[in-house]
Order: C-alpha cells, then structure tokens, then sequence
C-alpha cells in the first residue's frame, strides 16, 4: 500500500508498481482509496468538495471510513480471495495522519473505529513516500481539493504523522519521494521485493 502527504506522487507510483507486478507475472488488482466504488467515488466526491468547507474532522473520519469498507466488501476482500496481491492508493493510514494526527482527532480512536467497522485493518506493507512542503507545494499546481486547501500548518501535521505511525507500527516503510520517479520506483520496487520474499 502506498500513503503520504498530498503531492508526494503516490498515484504514478501506484501505477508503476502495478505494471512492474504484471510484468513479473504476478496477479493484481489497484484501488484507490476513497473512491473504486460508486457509493465510494460520490462519498469521495462529498469529501473533496471545495464547497463542503464547514465539514468537521469527526465527519471526515466517519465518511473515510465509510468508503472503505464499502470498498474492502465489493473489491479488496474477493480480491485477497482470489490471490490478487493488492495495490493501495491510500488506506487507513491516511485517516491516522490527517484526521486522526493534523486533525487530532486521535490516532487511536481511528484505528478503534476501524477495528470495529473493517474485517481487516492493515495490509501486509506501508509504504510511506515522503516528501516536504516546498516539494510538494510544486508538484500541486492546479485547482486544491477541500483536503488540499487546509493550510501548511495542517500538512505539516500530516508529514508527521505519517513519519510518527511508521516509526511505531510494523509493516511501515518510509521512501525518501524527492527523488526522480524512476528512483522512487526502484525502491518500493527493492521493497515490495523483499515482503513478497518473506
Ligand atoms: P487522493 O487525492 O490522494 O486520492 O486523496 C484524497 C484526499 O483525501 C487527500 O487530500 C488526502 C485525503 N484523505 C484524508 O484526509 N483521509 C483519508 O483517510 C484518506 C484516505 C484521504
């Protein structure tokens, strides 16, 4: 599963994993969370939306929350099922760094709720891409979401978060995302490498 801050190039990466597993001849299937769903995608929609400015963190978790467990019930759980090796764009991860950390909202609590809400919380590997304001700022030239307008006070909030969640759980790695994409690739690449070795 691959998270971090908004900018930190997750989306291609995702995309360069999944066509490096098909050439290796291994089965996979890509989500992206929020969204995968019809009721995902529209939740995801309710939650970007510029317009939806007075939504509170607590709503925010529980919408988050909402659209993946659809999306562990339609894709990811038959997916598992099948064998697939599962790509993440996103996870429960993200809700821990920005609603749970920059939102404090509590980390704990999110992954409580998750307990209770999903029949599987965490995937086998996180692979954290992290990357700095400046950098990121650069690499988000174009109209912010609801998420992304929330200030650098907030994103810096969810840098640590995600470096303070994978200093404290197994299965976290953090990729340095500064690097060319190519370079960012062949890491997770050596990663995903080594988990499917173990
Ligand atoms: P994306 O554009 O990277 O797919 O993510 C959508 C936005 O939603 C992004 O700003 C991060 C944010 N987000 C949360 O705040 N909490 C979450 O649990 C998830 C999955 C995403």
């Amino acid at each position: 599963m691959l998270d971090g801050p908004d900018g930190c190039g997750k989306s291609s990466q995702a995309r360069l994993l999944m066509d490096w597993l098909h050439r290796q001849g291994v089965a996979t299937a890509g989500f992206r969370d929020p969204g995968a769903t019809v009721i995902g995608e529209k939740i995801r929609e309710i939650l970007l939306s510029p317009a939806h400015e007075t939504m509170t963190t607590p709503t925010e978790v529980l919408l988050y929350m909402a659209a993946r467990v659809q999306l562990w019930a339609e894709h990811l759980k038959p997916s598992l099922e099948e064998g697939k090796c599962v790509v993440m764009d996103r996870w429960l991860s993200s809700t821990c760094a920005y609603q749970g950390y920059a939102g404090r909202f509590g980390m704990d609590k999110v992954i409580e709720i998750a307990q209770d809400a999903l029949e599987r919380v965490w995937p086998d590997l996180t692979i954290i891409l992290d990357v700095d304001l400046q950098t990121a700022a650069q690499r988000l030239k174009r109209e912010l979401d609801r998420m992304e307008r929330k200030g650098d006070d907030y994103h810096r909030r969810v840098r640590e978060g995600f470096l303070k969640l994978a200093q404290d759980r197994p299965g976290f790695a953090v990729v340095d995302a500064r690097g060319s994409v190519e370079a960012v690739h062949r890491e997770i690449v050596s990663l995903v490498q080594k988990d499917l070795a173990g």
